[in-house]
């Protein structure tokens, strides 16, 4: 039975991650942060779904800002994978939490390649690298494009990109760099922009909000499902050689699009309802990413199977599921 470790089980990805292994036959450790309250509400489905695969699930406290507790979970666990997925992930807030940001994205991915390396293990390794290194480099983008972040968070996950390369080259470790372009589903963040969207159609709809407000609605992102793109990290610490790789859809969507496309699929005119306010914006933007994903076509046999639009109508079907449970 192999043995992985997935910082960030709690995130959007981690979740999805955790259910994916499980059904592999993977026994799945987690790191968790200490909180004053629990914030399991993505993970506590697999316990009342699937008991059974729930016994191989196994959570530790730890954080990535606490080199000690990823050392001592490292030589503990021993893993035969480690998908590093824990970091602070919103843009905006990386500008108010510059230091806190490069501290968990940045220092945490060598605190934790230290950790594998000082164990002497022969762990793979997955780093959630991002499509917002690319920031001002126009798209479409690609493993060979120039990176030019944009931001404390993008700056901070560069750092972390080019170690995970560094300890590949240097200690001939089998570590590797997952560009992701942006992907969402029913689980993302509700303070990202298409979560923020989708919940605001559900809630105007029902009567429960007037409108919604946002900052630039011109900027142009590649949105995928996040559950296919999981089964791309997995792919790649399966393939014979560890290198990098881009995932996205290929098709670029402005804010504005999306915003047509969920609030049409339930028969309203977001014209009528969205707003602007310079709060929402960056102090410096990334204008477009639009990936380009050939190489793990043709080297994982990874596609994108959901668009855009088919992920606009999905989220936006959940979010009026999850407010009808919970008015009930
Ligand atoms: P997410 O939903 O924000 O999840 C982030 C996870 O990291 C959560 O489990 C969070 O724990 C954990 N975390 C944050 N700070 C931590 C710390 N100091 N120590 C330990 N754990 C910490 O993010 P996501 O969308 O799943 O993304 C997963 C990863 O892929 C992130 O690294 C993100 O930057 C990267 N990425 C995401 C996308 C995307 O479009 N989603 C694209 C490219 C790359 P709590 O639950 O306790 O907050
Ligand atoms: N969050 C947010 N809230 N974004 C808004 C808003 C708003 O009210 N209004 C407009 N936007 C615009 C942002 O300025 C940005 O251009 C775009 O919507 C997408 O913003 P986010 O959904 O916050 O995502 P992101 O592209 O900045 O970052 C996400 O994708 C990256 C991969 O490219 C995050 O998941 C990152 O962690 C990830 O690395």
């Amino acid at each position: 039975m192999k043995r992985a470790f997935i910082t960030g089980i709690t995130g959007q990805d981690g979740s999805y991650l955790a259910e994916l292994l499980l059904s592999k036959g993977y026994d799945v450790h987690g790191l968790v942060r200490r909180s004053s309250s629990f914030n399991r509400g993505r993970i506590d489905p697999i316990w009342q779904n699937d008991p059974v695969a729930a016994e191989r699930l196994h959570l530790h406290y730890g954080d990535m800002t606490d080199g000690v507790s990823l050392v001592n979970l490292i030589r503990e666990i021993r893993p035969d994978e480690v998908y590093n997925l824990a970091a602070q992930s919103h843009v905006k807030v990386s500008f108010e939490m510059p230091e806190y940001t490069a501290s968990a994205d940045g220092i945490g991915t060598i605190r934790l390649l230290e950790a594998i390396r000082a164990a002497k293990l022969e762990t793979k390794f997955y780093q959630a690298s991002t499509s917002e290194m690319f920031g001002a480099t126009p798209p479409p983008q690609n493993e060979d494009t120039k990176f030019y972040p944009r931001s404390p968070y993008g700056a901070a996950k560069l750092y972390a990109h080019w170690v995970t390369v560094n300890y590949r080259e240097a200690y001939d470790m089998f570590t590797v760099s997952g560009i992701l372009f942006n992907h969402e589903s029913p689980r993302r963040g509700e303070t990202f922009v298409t979560r923020k969207i989708t919940r605001a159609v559900a809630r105007i709809q029902a009567g429960t909000q007037k409108d919604l407000v946002l900052g630039n609605i011109d900027s142009i992102r590649d949105w995928g499902y996040a559950k296919e793109y999981v089964e791309g990290m997995w792919r790649m610490l399966q393939h014979d050689e560890p290198t990098d790789f881009v995932l996205a859809t290929g098709t670029g969507t402005t804010v504005r699009e999306f915003c047509e496309l969920a609030f049409s699929h339930v028969g309203l005119d977001w014209r009528d309802y969205v707003t602007h306010d310079e709060r929402y914006e960056r102090p410096t933007e990334v204008d477009a990413l639009l990936g380009d994903p050939s190489k793990a076509n043709d080297l994982l046999g990874w596609k994108a199977a959901t668009g855009t639009a088919e992920l606009a109508r999905l989220m936006v079907d959940a979010d009026i599921a999850l407010l009808g449970s919970s008015d009930s």
